[in-house]
């Protein structure tokens, strides 16, 4: 069923659980989340970031109304949401097509204009029963947030919050976009303190470079929303590499997308296990 992403992370919360939000690029990776979710019985996020929709020729629509129906047909909870949204166009489009939730990035703009920006997004989203994340602006490095060395402030959060309304918040512990090692090394004091200080859950980006264990201990000590991409999308390409390599002549895309898809649909599952605690 279609659930709403900030209520599905309120709920982690509460039982101290993380919430997994996985990228979608393909239709088959969408399926291989929501089949993961039906077999662990735990809820995911579906997300289509701004990029994927440049790369599906700028169209929202087609793959994000694929997303809205395969949640609505899941027997588990499965929320839909807009992610690293820059273009307020796409928020809005987002709203109408029925997802759950946005992920207004507004983290390059400057800091008065992300925060007017984002309180609106969060106004029509809200009235539309969507709910949102968002992040502080740049805090250093050309990744903004999502650059290694870059830090959330507690009480800066806590303020952007109150000015903003948005129902979740990306911070800066420690973790990269698009790392292929997992070797991360989280700042677990931080997201104690980002925890205590922040009325909403916590969202972490670039989740691919964190560990199993790194993983767990930020769930521990407070992180909620856990997003994925790069580590899935190994694992689906892997697994097609695997049967191109062994089969040269193959042309038909279902004996290379299906394994690449049952591959990850594994793999989902056990991030869904794992974020379980
Ligand atoms: O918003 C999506 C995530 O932050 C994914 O990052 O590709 O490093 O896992 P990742
Ligand atoms: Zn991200």
């Amino acid at each position: 069923m279609l659930a709403d992403t900030a209520a599905l992370a309120r709920q982690a919360r509460e039982a101290g659980q993380g919430l997994g939000a996985f990228n979608v690029i393909l239709l088959e990776q969408a399926e291989a989340f929501v089949a993961a979710a039906e077999s662990t019985g735990h809820p995911v996020v579906l997300q289509l970031s701004e990029n994927a929709v440049k790369y599906h020729r700028g169209s929202l629509a087609p793959l994000g109304r694929a997303l809205v129906a395969l949640a609505e047909g899941s027997a588990a909870p499965v929320a839909v949401h807009l992610d690293h949204a820059e273009d307020t166009a796409l928020c809005y489009q987002a709203i109408e097509l029925g997802f759950t939730s946005i992920m207004y990035d507004g983290s390059k703009l400057p800091d008065d204009e992300n925060r007017r920006t984002t309180a609106e997004i969060v106004r029509a989203a809200h009235a539309a029963g969507l709910s949102v994340e968002a992040e502080l602006g740049e805090v250093g490095g050309k990744d903004g947030v999502h650059a290694p060395g870059a830090r959330t402030d507690p009480a800066d959060a806590a303020r952007f919050v109150a000015d903003t309304g948005v129902d979740l918040l990306a911070v800066a512990v420690g973790t990269s976009h698009a790392m292929s090692t997992r070797d991360a090394v989280l700042d677990l004091d931080l997201i104690e303190r980002l925890a205590a200080a922040v009325p909403v859950p916590l969202v972490l980006h670039g989740s691919s470079g964190v560990s199993d264990l790194g993983m767990q201990a930020a769930i521990r000590a407070g992180m909620v929303k856990i997003n994925v991409s790069t580590h899935l999308n190994g694992v689906f390409t892997r697994a097609a590499r695997v049967e191109l390599e062994a089969n040269p002549k193959l042309t038909d895309p279902r004996k290379y997308l299906g394994p690449g898809s049952t591959a990850m649909q594994k793999e989902a599952a056990r991030l869904l296990n794992l974020y379980a605690i």
